[in-house]
């Protein structure tokens, strides 16, 4: 028989395999909520009481588990055209940037996009959906949009596109009939060719990332559970991961403004990497 909520004790410990997982710093005051959390696991795997799925999370054995424990921890909260202003940008300033830039010989005909923390898809769909609906032309362009997380149900759910009213609410009757697919009633698919560009897959931010680098990183609304030691190591990561000229747009709650060495600041909420 396991406790209803999670000791003073066992609370510090998960919080500090939390944070070593995944660079979040669990509140103090979410006890409540991450007893809550765990105890999904619990009947998941049939583990009786938290101090033994602690031992077993931290045992060889229980490797794999580490993945569906950072999911029930983490929160996924996102939308549609969350800060619709970085939308904007991306479409009528940004690409026709790199238009020009191309034909002037000075870049190649590829762009690579990367939603940093995407969570369920809303974040790179937007992209892709404010490109097709400025009708941006990229013919005969590579274009490639990123979406990775660190929970795979999250990513599993990007995959599947399919979308309920909450994520919808600042999605116009215009590109809902432009972009998605009704049905059944109250949920949204987006339609394939919109999706076309994305791909997703896992990724920790608290680790290198691999392949070419991209040519704009959107890092938003994930930085706020980060302690200063983890945002440091993830704004390393990231512009790491940025081609030169390269552009970041940050959400408004990241608070890493002290810490972008190498960046030149272009509004508050973007900054470019030299070179
Ligand atoms: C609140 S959502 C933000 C989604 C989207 N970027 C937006 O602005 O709407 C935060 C996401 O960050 C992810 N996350 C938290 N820590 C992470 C880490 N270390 N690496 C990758 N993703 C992480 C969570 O799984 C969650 O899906």
């Amino acid at each position: 028989m396991h406790l209803i909520e999670l000791t003073e004790d066992e609370f510090a410990r998960f919080r500090e395999l939390v944070y070593r997982a995944s660079g979040i710093r669990v509140a103090e005051s979410k006890r409540v909520l991450m007893s809550n959390r765990i105890r999904r696991r619990l009947r998941e795997t049939g583990i009786e009481g938290y101090s033994r799925y602690y031992d077993f999370l931290r045992s060889p054995a229980g490797k794999p588990e580490m993945q569906p424990f950072l999911d029930v921890v983490t929160t996924n909260e996102t939308y549609f055209f969350r800060d619709e202003a970085h939308y904007r940008w991306l479409a009528d300033e940004f690409i026709p940037e790199a238009v020009r830039e191309a034909r002037a010989g000075r870049r190649p005909r590829s762009l690579r996009l990367w939603s940093a923390a995407c969570s369920t898809g809303e974040e790179p769909y937007s992209m892709a959906l404010k490109l097709a609906a400025r009708r941006v032309d990229l013919a005969g362009w590579r274009l490639e949009i990123l979406g990775t997380d660190l929970s795979a149900t999250a990513l599993a759910a990007a995959e599947a596109a399919v979308y309920d009213e909450r994520a919808m609410h600042l999605v116009g009757p215009g590109d809902r009939r432009a972009f998605f697919d009704e049905g059944p009633p109250g949920r949204w698919t987006v339609r394939p060719e919109v999706r076309a560009p994305a791909r997703f897959r896992l990724h920790n931010l608290m680790e290198r990332m691999t392949g070419e680098p991209f040519d704009c990183v959107f890092l938003k609304n994930v930085l706020i559970y980060f302690d200063a030691a983890s945002k440091r190591k993830v704004v390393e990561t990231v512009t790491a991961a940025m081609a030169r000229g390269g552009l970041l747009v940050l959400g408004p709650t990241e608070g890493v403004h002290g810490m972008l060495d190498g960046l030149e600041k272009v509004k508050t909420w973007l900054y470019r990497k030299g070179g």
